[in-house]
């Protein structure tokens, strides 16, 4: 993000301020009927819609060097993301070409991939590579991996699980450009956690989608050093962006304005459709992702972070960041949206509202509908 771009969000910011509790604004409240939780037609577009979208699967770091592999989960499809030798980055559907076996778990290091259940290995390219008792097969044109579209730009991996899909060449819409001073391809992968809760997977995307939370459901947590207010909202294409104004955003007030800088004074957070949550914090990068379970009462939710490469903390430090993360989101925000969950699921109301104080919200859910090609 340029210091122009900054300095705009922080008069933007300011003019809140002044204004009292203000915050941005969409120009009505929204209504969405509780169904679109809980239906399961609408939940299976919703899968379908997963696997044939573009979603970022990761920073650059996640494949820190060449001859890297990872897995990882798109919608309910397991896809292999390599890096070859010479640097460039391949992706398959984690599904051995001879019996259909998961033929990579977790990241590693390795030149080739081999299927633990036969043996068969493969290429990071996806091209088989040798197989035992080759002579008894004779299908070897149709024996590499299935290759699906992947695009890394900007520091961020983004995969269609669609063979027959595509990844458009700017898949940020516009977000681009504000991500590329943070340098996210230098980041460095600490580590990914994956947990499945009972909710729907859409509640795990929307409790990111406002700061107006913030003073009450995190009042002990997050609240003394976040503010509910002065929140800033900027739709990207579908994606969206939004800023949450730190406590310590009054220190700016004893700055010459031209030195005055956005950061560390706010958190500023991406949702990138169709179910990731990029936030950057002052000193790393949170990635939340969620994706549908086996019901539209569940979700599986992971969630990563990548720090910066010159940062001076120890691991030990982001081990206790990532335990102190996953503890308020979990505790706080996903067990109160697994009881909003259950009062969906007992037809308890028809609809819940989106105020006009939470635009990022209206924009998530208008933006899925567009991709679900329902009217808005
Ligand atoms: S299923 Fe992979 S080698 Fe047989
Ligand atoms: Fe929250």
């Amino acid at each position: 993000m340029d210091h122009r771009t900054q300095l705009a969000l922080i008069e933007r910011i300011q003019a809140h301020r002044t204004a009292g509790r203000g915050t941005d604004t969409a120009p009505t409240s929204m209504l969405l009927p509780t169904t679109a939780y809980t239906e399961r037609e609408r939940f299976d577009r919703e899968r379908r819609l997963l696997v044939t979208t573009p979603t970022i699967v990761g920073l650059s770091g996640l494949l820190p060097e060449p001859n890297t592999h990872a897995t990882v989960e798109i919608g309910d499809r397991s896809v292999i993301v390599t890096r070859d030798t010479g640097g460039d980055v391949h992706a398959m559907l984690n599904v051995c070409r001879h019996r259909g076996a998961e033929v990579a778990h977790g990241c590693g290091a390795a030149a080739r991939l081999r299927c633990p259940y036969h043996g068969w290995t493969y290429e990071l390219d996806g091209a088989l590579a040798a197989r035992r008792g080759d002579q008894h097969f004779d299908d070897r044109p149709a024996a590499d991996l299935a290759r699906v579209p992947v695009l890394e730009r900007g520091g961020l991996i983004w995969v269609n699980a669609d063979r027959d899909g595509s990844i458009p060449d700017q898949p940020l819409t516009g977000a681009d450009a504000e991500l590329a001073p943070f340098d996210l391809a230098s980041y460095r992968h600490f580590g990914t956690r994956t947990f499945t809760r009972d909710l729907n997977w859409k509640l795990a995307v929307d409790t990111f989608c406002e700061a107006y939370h913030v003073a009450v459901l995190h009042r002990d947590t997050l609240a003394p050093m976040i503010h509910s207010d002065f929140a800033l909202f900027d739709a990207a294409g579908l994606h969206g962006r939004l800023v949450a104004v730190r406590r310590s955003f009054t220190e700016l007030d004893e700055q010459p304005v031209d030195q005055r800088s956005l950061f560390p004074h706010a958190t500023i957070l991406w949702f990138l459709m169709p179910n990731t949550v990029l936030i950057h914090q002052q000193d790393h990068v949170q990635l939340y992702q969620s994706r549908p379970g086996a019901t539209p009462e569940q979700a599986h939710l992971t969630v990563s972070i990548y720090v910066p490469p010159d940062s001076p903390r120890s691991d030990q430090h982001w081990e206790r960041n990532f335990d102190l993360l996953v503890e308020v989101t979990d505790t706080e925000d996903f067990a109160t949206a697994a009881g909003i969950q259950r009062n969906y699921y007992a037809g308890a109301q028809t609809h819940v509202t989106f105020g006009r104080n939470e635009p990022a919200l209206q924009h998530y859910h208008r933006s899925l509908l567009t991709l679900l090609e329902e009217p808005t």
